[in-house]
């Protein structure tokens, strides 16, 4: 999830920005750096690699008292020195560091290629630094320059900015990712969180969107549209910022508003240059295998269920199995079989003891986890990470979001389609829409909050994505859920369905949409009450949420974020702890 921070005043920079880039990193990262004024010029130190990488290329001594730090996570750009912040203008005159994606950042660096500027990066943070320099070279004025920015710019957008000309002034912008100010007599502070900032100072400015300005040694100066705000201090108590919230109530909402990111990141990592990046001995194994086993737990169980069928579409046969089953019951289907461990934590005890049982076969393994340097990780044949950073609420969303999105990179990797680059760039943008439709959802989990029983339905992908809902339902709202094929009702299921029961309904797949109307038809006869969460191209009037269309191998990326929605919503009306739920742990690391 990336990092800034920044210092202007009475105190040891070096050790600040450091130390504070240090206190971030539990953010995740792939690149580090940082900018500060000497002698009115600036100076830039940036590599690919960790803060303790950079802190041995530093100077020992840095005697400025202005300066900012990051540490990136990658969605332009691949992780490489040239691409790591901060960034310097073309002419010069200012370094950036900024957290965030720019949507339209292609269509403003080639305006300012048009203006005879040149680009040394791939990144779509150094067009934000160029555009604030060409507003300067017309207006003289950073402040005026920072505002007209804001309306340009489209996206997210967390900025610290050095100008070589004003060494007493540390300018920010605060745009959909988070940026505090830590606030003291003789120094001033910037970070993403408090965690750096909190040894130095409890008193701290909360930056809301659309706020901008600058810092000097003793005073902090905030405007917003143009015009100078007053300014709110507040405090923070330590225990808060072990991993800062920034300013979500739970670490589950920012999880599931954080997946869209995660799918770009995921993206950027396994393709860039136009071609896929993935292990040719992976590729190899997959192309030779003729049978690809999956076992996990929980999620990621779910998870397997749907990179199987990605297995499928190249030709190979698939088997899924629960860790603590196969543990007892191993099957072995052959000696060309592939077996993939899906895992978040990479520590879960279960999946563990399966994969010391093929080790001692000899058996090649891919794990694909969220923890570098976990057990399953480092005890893997081959390894793909997440890339989603660190998930906290022990109901798993963007992990699960994360697992498809690499499974399907990968299956196309090796059929060397790229058509799946714009499939899950639409699909990040129907994401964001659901974003700013949660309201719906909230309304739908108030109708079902106080259910003893609810009930999934779906066919095809959307059954398998019903069973993550349920187990998501379950494991935060404590209420009984099931999720069922809708052809399977009939056979047994539909004798728990009575008055007013909640069923959730997934359409998602032309071929079966019709038979699902009916499944709806034969539970409404029942007396149940129906949420029909359909495709637009699908859509019935009456149905209770309509996402956007997308090929069907991605659909449950899409309706899986209603189905964390609706867990979280329900979750919280009835008042349970979201984030900790009873009974359960992170990573489950017994048997
Ligand atoms: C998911 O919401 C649960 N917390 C749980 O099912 C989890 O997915 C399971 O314990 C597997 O964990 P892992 O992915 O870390 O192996
Ligand atoms: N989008 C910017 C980049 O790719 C910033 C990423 C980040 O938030 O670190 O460099």
């Amino acid at each position: 999830m990336c990092g800034i921070v920044g210092c202007k005043g009475n105190m040891d920079l070096r050790k600040y920005l450091i130390n504070g880039l240090k206190d971030l990193d539990y953010r995740g990262y792939d690149s580090a750096g940082i900018a500060f004024i000497l002698k009115e010029k600036i100076n830039v130190y940036k590599f690919k690699g960790t803060v303790e990488n950079l802190e041995s290329k530093i100077p020992n001594h840095i005697d400025s008292d202005i300066g900012i730090g990051h540490t990136r996570w990658a969605t332009h750009g691949v992780p490489n020195d040239t691409n790591a912040h901060p960034h310097l203008s073309f002419h010069q005159h200012f370094a950036i560091v900024h957290n965030g994606v720019i949507e339209n950042y292609k269509d403003i660096k080639d305006e300012l290629i048009q203006q005879g500027f040149e680009f040394k990066s791939e990144t779509d943070s150094e067009a934000i630094v160029n555009l604030i320099e060409y507003y300067y070279l017309q207006n003289n004025d950073v402040l005026k320059s920072l505002f007209l920015i804001g309306q340009k710019l489209k996206g997210s957008f967390a900025i610290a900015l050095l100008h070589e000309s004003e060494p007493d002034k540390l300018y920010f912008y605060k745009q959909a990712s988070p940026l505090l100010i830590g606030v003291s007599n003789d120094f001033n502070l910037l970070a993403s969180d408090a965690a750096p900032m909190i040894k130095l100072t409890k008193k701290f400015i909360d930056l809301e969107d659309g706020q901008y300005g600058y810092l000097t040694s003793t005073n902090q100066f905030l405007f917003c549209n143009g015009r100078p705000i007053d300014i709110v201090y507040s405090n923070k108590e330590p225990e808060l910022l072990v991993k800062d919230l920034n300013g979500y109530p739970h670490f589950m909402l920012k999880e599931i508003e954080e997946i869209d990111i995660v799918i770009k990141r995921i993206m950027n990592h396994y393709f860039y240059e136009d071609k896929f990046h993935f292990d040719s001995k992976l590729i190899e194994a997959i192309n030779e295998c003729d049978h690809v086993t999956f076992i996990a737990c929980g999620t990621s169980y779910h998870a397997s269920l749907i990179g199987a069928r990605y297995f499928e579409s190249l030709e190979k046969n698939t088997s899924v199995f629960i860790a603590s089953e196969w543990a007892y019951y191993p099957k072995f289907l052959g000696n060309k079989t592939l077996y993939i461990m899906l895992s978040q934590s990479g520590e879960t005890a279960d999946s563990i003891r399966c994969m010391q049982m093929l080790s001692k076969l000899g058996a090649p393994i891919l794990v694909v986890t969220n923890t570098k340097g976990s057990t399953m990780e480092r005890n893997a044949t081959y390894s793909l990470l997440l890339y989603a950073g660190l998930e906290v609420a022990v109901a798993s969303t963007k992990a699960y979001s994360a697992m498809i999105t690499t499974l399907a990179l990968l299956c196309e990797a090796c059929k060397n389609n790229i058509d799946v680059i714009d499939d899950l760039n639409n699909v990040c943008k129907s994401i964001r829409k659901i974003y700013f439709q949660k309201e719906q959802i909230l309304q739908i989990a108030r109708q079902i909050k106080n259910s003893p029983d609810v009930f999934f339905l779906g066919r095809g992908y959307d059954y398998e994505m019903s069973l993550e809902a349920s187990l998501k339902l379950k494991e935060i709202s404590y209420i009984h859920s099931e999720g069922v094929p809708g052809g399977e009702l009939k056979h047994g299921p539909i004798a728990l369905i009575d008055k007013n029961v909640p069923v959730i309904v997934f359409i998602s797949d032309k071929i079966v949409a019709l038979s699902m109307r009916g499944n709806i038809k034969e539970v409404e006869s029942r007396g149940a009450k129906t949420f029909i969460i359909s495709s637009r191209s699908l859509k019935h009037e009456g149905d209770a949420f309509v996402v956007d269309d997308t090929p069907i191998y991605l659909s449950p990326l899409l309706k899986s974020i209603f189905a964390f929605y609706l867990a979280y919503f329900v979750s919280l009306e009835k008042g349970l702890n979201v984030d900790k739920p009873r009974n359960l742990a992170k990573a489950v690391t017994v048997e």
